[in-house]
């Protein structure tokens, strides 16, 4: 990847990420009898949690894993021939349209439709076809893992129809992306002072629900509700939950969409890839009605997922997206 100078990437302290005294993130696993009611908790005290047990298959993980890690590996000018993103494609340290910066390259790419797939096929040749293969049977299975979730989420929140959530990542029109970012070494880690560089500065994601599944090189950190960052250990073998913006509208505050940032790393290389499950376009973002107990108001305005999206296309990462849709008290 192109080393631009330093400066521009934004450096974080360490000061309030400090181990000790710091609750654990929850851990689900998911054969375990009846996870909803740890579920609904972890959701509601950290919108973040581990999954074990999950059940998408291993050496499906790792083929796509190494399928990503090939193309990472390539000459820049042969990656950059897969980008800009617009919105799909091969970006690197450039993060949406507003000037966020992080320590990263990434391959961005659509759920629903194999149309992003022609800027790999002059660079993978016969291997693109292997490429989306892979991404499409991986996509399929955290896929079906989220809607799991979702549904034992929306029983254990005695929401009348288990599918509230998870028929919005089933429907065609559903409006999902997959992510793999790649965390490159990064050179004269400024360790010495006490500072780290960002990889992916802090932000919420919009949608649903993210899953992750990253290698066994840390970095990721996630905001307790009282501010302070936790670093999540890395575990090769599970996956991360997120709950999304668009989950804590519809559950009117219940759960907590989760501030998340990277860290980059001295001297491994990070890979990290996210299924980010969203709404068709053309839904409405509300609370559930079934959800609203007596004079219960809704905290946010109304919007579609394509008005969400547009306005968080406008902003900057670290902005409160969601503040311009919440309903302001009446005093
Ligand atoms: C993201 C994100 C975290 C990671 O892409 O939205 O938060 O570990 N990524 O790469
Ligand atoms: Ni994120």
């Amino acid at each position: 990847m192109v080393v631009h100078s330093k400066p521009a990437i934004e450096q974080l302290s360490n000061a309030n990420t400090c181990a000790a005294l710091l609750p654990g993130i929850p851990l689900i696993d998911l054969s375990k009898p009846d996870p909803k009611s740890h579920l609904v908790r972890a959701c509601q005290d950290f919108g973040f949690f581990k999954v074990t047990n999950h059940g998408v298959p291993a050496p499906l993980i790792r083929a796509l894993e190494s399928e990503a890690l090939r193309f990472f590996s390539l000459p820049h000018s042969v990656k950059s021939q897969a980008g800009p993103p617009d919105p799909f494609g091969y970006g690197d340290k450039k993060i949406g349209p507003n000037g966020d910066v992080g320590w990263l390259e990434y391959l961005l790419l659509t759920t629903n439709s194999h149309s992003d797939y022609h800027k790999f096929s002059s660079i993978f040749g016969h291997a693109a076809d292997n490429f989306r293969c892979l991404v499409n049977e991986y996509i399929a299975a955290v896929k079906k893992m989220a809607c799991e979730i979702l549904e034992m989420l929306a029983e254990g929140l005695r929401i009348d129809d288990r599918e509230a959530f998870s028929k919005l990542l089933m429907d065609e029109q559903s409006d999902s992306v997959f992510r793999v970012n790649h965390y490159p070494p990064c050179p004269d880690f400024p360790e010495s002072n006490g500072r780290n560089l960002i990889g992916f500065g802090e932000h919420t994601d919009p949608q649903i629900i993210s899953v992750l599944r990253s290698n066994n090189i840390s970095g990721l950190q996630i905001s307790l509700k009282d501010g302070r960052w936790i670093p999540v250990p890395a575990d090769q073998s599970s996956f991360f939950i997120n709950v999304g913006d668009s989950l804590q509208v519809m559950t009117n505050g219940r759960f907590k969409s989760v501030k998340h940032r990277v860290v980059a790393n001295g001297s491994k290389s990070r890979l990290s890839m996210i299924y980010f499950g969203g709404p068709p376009l053309s839904k409405t973002i509300a609370p559930l009605a079934s959800l609203m107990q007596d004079e219960e108001d809704s905290l946010y305005k109304e919007f579609t997922w394509f008005e969400y999206k547009k306005s968080a296309y406008k902003s900057k990462l670290a902005d409160n997206r969601l503040g311009l849709f919440e309903k302001i008290a009446a005093s």
